[in-house]
């Protein structure tokens, strides 16, 4: 034993076992919202004034008892409120967070897939022997299905109206007919809300993930339109030189196993005058600004070894940059050794993403 397991700081032992136990909390917490979230509870208590939990079982179908221990471990959390006489609210603000789909703070979708993303807990143990991932399909549809609510409240609500028009030249483009790739497309809601507005346009998905090729597919038929195709390849074989006049890349260069390959194969898929969007996790330059400064670093590295690192070594040797691995200077300097020469920071007011407008 060594002197730093025998002098143990009594208050600073209290403080670490109520945080550890406030993060066993946070995970079993996480596991309600995702009951309240499938089952409809969160939709049904929205705009029903306070509720009982008979009331509640009644609107949702569903056994009282079980409804009853859910409603109270959620006013323990914070998330429903407890009005008294047993009656249970959702207030204005929780709705927008856990019952509206629509809007651009809704956040419960992004609970949806986590018994998949807890179930490769069981497959991590040999990654970390190996140092081989898994590849984003090992979630499953509910995986993609996952990405696609965490990340669609932005697509639907920011990128047309205020990303686009911050791009230079980009929207008279796209209202005149342009080219459009969006590669590492997930389920393609990026693409098909660009599509609606911009019916000129032809619109490329590309994607290696076949649940989200999947979703995208369904995606497009709900949506009507005609301007969209998929295509089951990854960004390094987007071909066709000069074809493209837009290219995006969303939440995925830190994902994939050879950036530096798509990276070269978006600049000779682009117009001599065309612009590519990233967008990706803002991340300090350095582990300790990130540590010291961003209030979700323990939440993105567990993210990223459960699922974006885990990506992005899932063929040996690869490249394994993970959820704060694309910093700003590495997304300068890979961009440069593309072969690009222009690279513009935008803030679009994204709690999690940085955007970079690069151009040849
Ligand atoms: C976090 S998801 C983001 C999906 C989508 N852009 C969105 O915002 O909803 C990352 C995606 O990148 C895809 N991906 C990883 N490597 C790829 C590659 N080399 N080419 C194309 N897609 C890739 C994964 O399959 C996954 O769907």
């Amino acid at each position: 034993m060594n002197n730093e397991t025998t002098a143990l700081n009594p208050d600073k032992l209290k403080e670490l076992v109520e945080h550890v136990f406030g993060l066993l909390g946070g995970a079993v917490v996480s596991a309600m919202i995702y009951l309240g979230d499938r089952l409809g509870l969160y939709r049904a208590l929205h705009n029903a004034g306070a509720l009982t939990s008979e009331a509640l079982a009644r609107a949702t179908g569903l056994n009282e008892r079980w409804v009853r221990e859910w409603l109270r471990g959620q006013a323990g959390a914070h998330l429903v409120e407890y009005r008294g006489d047993g009656r249970f609210a959702l207030s204005p603000e929780a709705a927008v967070i856990l019952a509206d789909e629509s809007s651009p703070f809704f956040a419960a979708g992004g609970f949806c897939a986590l018994p998949q993303q807890f179930a490769v807990l069981e497959k991590l143990p040999e990654a970390f022997r190996t140092g081989v991932g898994l590849a984003y399909d090992a979630f499953g549809p509910e995986g993609a299905v996952g990405i696609e609510r965490f990340l669609a409240p932005w697509f639907r609500t920011f990128l047309v109206p205020m990303a686009l028009p911050r791009l230079e030249g980009v929207v008279a483009k796209l209202v005149a007919g342009a080219i459009v790739a969006d590669v590492g497309c997930g389920a393609g809601v990026a693409l098909l809300e660009m599509a609606k507005t911009y019916p000129r346009s032809q619109f490329h998905g590309y994607e290696i993930s076949r649940h989200a090729l999947t979703r995208a597919e369904a995606n497009r038929a709900s949506a009507g339109v005609s301007n969209v195709t998929f295509h089951a390849a990854g960004g390094e074989s987007i071909g066709s030189d000069g074809l493209f006049d837009l290219v995006t890349t969303f939440d995925c260069l830190h994902d994939m196993t050879d950036p530096a390959a798509v990276m070269r194969a978006i600049r000779k898929a682009l117009k001599p005058d065309g612009t590519w969007l990233i967008a990706d996790i803002n991340a300090k330059p350095t582990f300790e600004e990130n540590l010291e400064r961003n209030p979700m670093v323990a939440m993105m590295y567990g993210f990223s070894v459960l699922s974006c690192m885990s990506s992005a070594l899932s063929v040996p040797g690869g490249a394994g940059l993970g959820t704060l691995g694309f910093t700003e200077p590495l997304a300068r300097e890979m961009t440069v050794a593309a072969g690009f020469s222009r690279f513009a920071r935008h803030d679009f007011d994204d709690p999690v993403n940085a955007f970079y407008e690069v151009r040849p």
